[in-house]
């Protein structure tokens, strides 16, 4: 089976305060999903990057032979999501092919990560994500008061890439669709099917750009590792 990476890269990126969609902003002379695409260029397995941009958006210069944009975003990431596998399907690709889904908006990851997700899940029947094990205390909150301590030793917190079978995928957001509530990534969909995505060890270091605070610690990550 070959891999696909799908780049949701169609979000308005209200919370980053940016001007316009945050996968945009400048970050080091460069767009931010610019620096996204460098990252999945430099892992040869990946066949072939499908990015899903918001209708009639021509922003994005395409870098590559292997890059392709499809103006297909919806409302939400799951439905930009969701549109890039019917258009990967539609294409040619078949149900078996992986997709390695990774925001536009977390261009810090490295190749090798990907590279590592890639040998994790290669053999797997249902595919896996990066995802950091939880570092700080958790507490459950009651009208602003910690109410309650929450176990952590089995808590993870979820980023990108997520690891599927292209068809598979398609079968757990199809029964979500149209609505998508509460999957906030694919791993959350193939739960929904009962499946137990592979949780992989992540980076720290592969943030998603949200907040401002975040395009702060982004160019002083790409400075030190320049
Ligand atoms: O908003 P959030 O941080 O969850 O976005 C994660 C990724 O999903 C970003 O790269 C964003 O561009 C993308 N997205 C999308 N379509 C949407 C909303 C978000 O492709 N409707």
């Amino acid at each position: 089976p070959r891999l696909h990476a799908l780049v949701p890269c169609a979000g308005v990126g209200l919370r980053a305060q940016a001007n316009g969609p945050k996968q945009y902003a400048d970050l080091e002379g460069r767009p931010v999903v610019m620096h996204t695409l460098d990252a999945l260029l430099a892992v040869p397995r990946l066949a072939r990057i499908l990015v899903v941009v918001a209708p009639g958006d021509g922003f994005l210069p395409v870098p590559d032979a292997r890059v392709e944009v499809a103006d297909c975003g919806g409302v939400s990431r799951a439905q930009s999501v969701f549109n890039g596998v019917e258009r990967l399907l539609e294409s040619g690709a078949d149900p078996a092919d992986w997709v390695l889904v990774h925001d536009a908006a977390r261009c810090l990851v490295a190749p090798a990560l990907v590279e590592a997700l890639i040998d994790a899940c290669i053999d797997d029947p249902v595919g896996g994500l990066l995802a950091l094990p939880v570092a700080d205390t958790l507490k459950r909150s009651v009208e602003g008061r910690a109410a309650e301590t929450i176990e952590r030793s089995d808590k993870w917190l979820a980023q990108t890439p997520q690891m599927a079978r292209l068809g598979l995928l398609h079968r757990a957001l199809a029964a979500r669709a149209p609505a998508f509530v509460g999957v906030t990534d694919e791993a959350r969909a193939l739960e929904g099917l009962g499946l137990r995505p592979r949780l992989v060890p992540g980076s720290p270091w592969n943030i998603k750009l949200t907040y401002p605070q975040d395009f702060v610690l982004a160019r002083a990550l790409l400075r030190s590792l320049a």
